[in-house]
């Protein structure tokens, strides 16, 4: 062969393996309303800084007339980029090719990846759009998904993982999205089940479509399983862009963080937000609004267990994990759900060294046969371990009530937070003064006139001693009572002071979060 005729040759194989499974293919895709891998990747990525590897992978099957179907790069594009100046690895499934099914060689290429991920430090990426397992290559392929598994669980806490679904992910395939840290669906265009409609109408007779169950808002809302959730996949591109501008690249460094020049910090506005009624309800959003830099808050999980509000933020520049319970949903009661989504984000936030910001107004564990009988106990654990474990600088503003068992667990000193501040607001008492006086005054009020009179006389009393801040203060439990207005600044001048803490677990091999 000529120089000439080598260039050419290798000319010709780059085109076909840039034309994945064909331009009708690729005009299918982009009638769902799809991009293809490549564009995918493309929007992902800062301009020209995509490498590729493994573009000429193909599949070694024979099964079902497989080798008389090559195509380069067998279904998935793999390689490494940049996103705002910074490495990601990424792997993007084509669904153009075998409808993006996973073969024992699609998978090796992933596997590349990841595991350079994890030798150099960097988030992996993963673009999803998958019809699963390729069916003709049987247990090659099953494999290839157990591989891909076992990196996932190497990288967790050593790297960010994100994963986006942009189409079909369904059978054991979701197990890879669901063991990274974040994942985010696209509205209408991606679905997420182990079983799908068809097996579910034959087995147990439910008829319902696969939107209604494993679609986006399915997942957003119901499950848990999702995190963000994208209006298309422009949007979806984006938001991944942005969580990663709020996490490190891996767990030895810290998150980038952004200018900061000194202000007046006093906000004002937060003083007007408690109302005078301590029943009424107000939304924590505003608080976390006043208090973080302006726009910076990215809720994360917004449509699931809404009485715990979760997402980073940054404060005076400097990436933050916000958890906070939302008096405006259920009065911001901790419940099962809520645990396990404040559990989790506070571990990711931990694992990352991004410091956590608590707002905690929280009336208490959510109390019924339902939440006792679906483990309320092992799972309202998960969040009180997460903070017991949690090593990262530790900041707790109590807005108002911090009754009972939630207020040890909402990030307490008693369980490692730095710096702890309330508001003139708060209560912390052992339960609210109705259910208080009720318990210890009861013979008091049997034994009156007028019990309703009597009782109220009792509430008041315990009112006047524990609900405000001035117990916990008195014993050091709160560093601060302050008014809401200097909330903001206090926080900054806070993890400023907290910004070499040094702090770990004793050692061990692993602890064992009550799972
Ligand atoms: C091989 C596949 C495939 C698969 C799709 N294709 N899925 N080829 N293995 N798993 C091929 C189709 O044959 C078709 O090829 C092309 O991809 C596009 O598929 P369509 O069906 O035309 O697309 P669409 O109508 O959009 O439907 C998409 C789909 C459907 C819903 C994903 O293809 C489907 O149900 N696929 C099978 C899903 C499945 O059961 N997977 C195995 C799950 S078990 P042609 O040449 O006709 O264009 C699993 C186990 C993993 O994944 C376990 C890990 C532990």
């Amino acid at each position: 062969m000529t120089k000439k005729e080598q260039f050419e040759k290798l000319e010709r194989m780059n085109a076909e393996a840039l034309a994945g499974g064909g331009p009708k293919r690729i005009e299918a895709q982009h009638q769902k309303g799809k991009l293809t891998a490549r564009e995918r990747i493309q929007l992902l990525l800062d301009d020209g800084s995509f490498q590729e590897l493994d573009r000429f992978v193909t599949h070694r099957s024979k099964n079902f007339g497989l080798d008389q179907q090559i195509f380069l790069g067998d279904g998935v594009v793999t390689g490494y980029g940049r996103v705002a100046g910074r490495l990601v690895y990424v792997f993007a499934q084509d669904f153009t090719v075998f409808g993006g099914s996973l073969s024992e060689t699609y998978a090796a290429k992933i596997v590349k990846v990841m595991e350079l991920a994890l030798k150099n430090g960097a988030p992996v990426i993963g673009l999803n759009d998958s019809g699963g397992a390729r069916i003709q290559e049987g247990v090659g392929s099953l494999a290839g998904y157990a591989d891909i598994f076992y990196r996932n669980v190497r990288a967790s806490g050593v790297v960010p993982q994100i994963s986006a679904i942009l189409g079909p992910c369904a059978g054991g395939a979701v197990y890879s999205p669901a063991m990274t840290d974040f994942t985010i669906m696209v509205e209408k265009s991606s679905y997420m089940f182990v079983t799908g409609p068809n097996v579910l109408k034959t087995v147990t007779h439910e008829d319902v479509t696969a939107e209604e169950l494993g679609g986006a808002m399915a997942h957003a809302s119901k499950s848990g399983v999702s995190h963000f959730t994208a209006r298309n996949e422009l949007d979806c591109i984006h938001q991944v862009k942005r969580m990663l501008s709020y996490m490190p690249q891996n767990c030895e460094e810290l998150p980038p963080a952004l200018p900061y020049a000194p202000a007046d910090e006093v906000r004002p506005l937060l003083n007007d937000i408690v109302p005078e009624n301590r029943n009424q309800p107000y939304d924590m959003k505003e608080v976390i609004a006043q208090v973080a830099d302006p726009d910076s808050f990215m809720e994360v999980q917004r449509d699931y267990a809404e009485n715990i509000v979760v997402g980073f933020a940054r404060v005076a520049g400097r990436s933050v994990g916000i958890v906070a319970n939302q008096p405006a949903f259920l009065a911001g009661v901790l419940d099962i759900n809520a645990s396990k989504k404040g559990g989790r984000f506070v571990r990711f936030c931990d694992a990352f060294n991004i410091p956590l910001l608590v707002f905690e107004d929280v009336p208490g564990f959510m109390p019924g046969t339902d939440q006792e009988w679906n483990g309320i106990i092992t799972n309202g654990a998960k969040l009180l371990y997460a903070f017991c474990e949690a090593t990262v600088p530790r900041i707790t503003v109590i807005t108002r009530k911090a009754y009972g068992g939630a207020y040890t667990v909402m990030n307490s000193k008693h369980t490692g937070a730095d710096l702890s501040f309330a508001w003139p607001s708060a209560e912390i008492a052992v339960m609210g003064s109705k259910g208080a006086a009720e318990v210890i005054f009861r013979k008091d009020i049997d034994l009156a006139d007028d019990h309703e009179a009597k009782l109220l006389e009792k509430e008041r009393e315990y009112d006047e001693m524990f609900a405000n801040p001035y117990g916990a203060a008195a014993r050091g439990f709160v560093d601060e009572v302050i008014e809401p207005a200097l909330t903001r600044q206090r926080v900054i001048r806070g993890f400023e002071m907290l910004e070499n803490k040094v702090d770990s677990m004793p050692r061990k091999r692993h602890g064992n979060i009550p799972l």
